[in-house]
C-alpha cells in the first residue's frame, strides 16, 4: 500500500528532498500529500512547490503576539494535517517541540530525525555539541537517528533506525554537518521503508 505522508519541515529542507527523491525512484512506497513549514522562508516549501507538492506554513508568532498559547497552535496545526489523513507525519529538520496537543491526534505516528546518537545531544544544536565534544576527545563517532514521538520528550523515542558517523582530526564543522546530513538522508528514507513494510504486514 502507498503510506500518506505529511512533512514537517523548518528550513532547507534537503531530507524532505531525500523522500522525494526516494518516492520518485520508486524506493519509497509513499506520497507525500502534504508538506508544513514554521517559516515562510523555509526554502522546503519551494522544494515541494518544484514537486508539485501541496505545502503551507502555520507561523507560531502571530499566535504569541495574540497572547495565544503554543498548545493553541499546536492544536491548529494538527488540524491543518488530519484533513490529509497521514498514515505517518515526518518531523524532517522542523524545529519547534511538538506538545501532546499535537501528538494526540497522531498515537505513535509521527516519526522524527535528530542527528546524533540516541540519547546523546538532544535539542536544535547536536551537530555543534558533538563536534565540540570530539575536539574535547570525549567521543569517537557520531551519528543520527530516526525515532517515534509518542510524546514531549525532545529527541528521545523509541529509535527506527541508527546510522553512526565517523569524525575525523581534520574535519571542519562544516564537513562534519555535510556527512551527517548525508547519512541523514539515507536514514530517513530507510527508516521510512521499515515503517511502511511493517505496516503492511500488519494489515495481512
Ligand atoms: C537536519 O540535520 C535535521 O536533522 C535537523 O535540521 C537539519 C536540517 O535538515 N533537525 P533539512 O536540510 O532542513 O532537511
Amino acid at each position: 500500500m502507498t503510506a500518506k505522508l505529511v512533512v514537517l519541515i523548518s528550513g532547507n529542507g534537503s531530507n524532505l528532498q531525500a523522500l522525494i527523491d526516494a518516492i520518485r525512484m520508486k524506493v519509497l512506497p509513499a506520497e507525500i500529500v502534504l508538506v508544513v513549514a514554521n517559516r515562510t522562508t523555509a526554502f522546503g516549501l519551494e522544494r515541494a512547490k518544484q514537486a508539485g507538492i501541496p505545502a503551507g506554513y502555520l507561523l507560531l508568532k502571530p499566535y504569541l503576539d495574540a497572547g495565544r498559547t503554543r498548545v493553541e497552535y499546536d492544536a491548529d496545526l494538527a488540524k491543518m494535517l488530519a484533513a490529509s489523513k497521514p498514515d505517518w507525519v515526518v518531523l524532517a529538520g522542523w524545529m519547534h517541540i511538538l506538545s501532546a496537543a499535537f501528538l494526540k491526534h497522531f498515537p505513535y505516528r509521527v516519526v522524527n530525525l535528530h542527528p546524533a546518537l540516541p540519547g546523546k545531544f538532544p535539542g536544535a544544536h547536536a551537530i555543534e555539541e558533538a563536534f565540540a565534544a570530539f575536539q574535547r576527545g570525549e567521543i569517537k563517532q557520531t551519528g543520527c537517528m530516526v525515532h517515534l514521538v509518542p510524546d514531549e520528550a525532545v529527541d528521545a523515542g523509541p529509535v527506527i533506525g541508527v546510522a553512526e558517523t565517523p569524525i575525523y582530526r581534520s574535519d571542519t564543522l562544516e564537513m562534519l554537518a555535510n556527512r551527517l546530513h548525508q547519512a541523514e538522508h539515507k536514514l530517513l528514507v530507510q527508516s521510512l521503508q521499515r515503517l511502511i513494510v511493517g505496516d503492511d504486514e500488519e494489515d495481512e
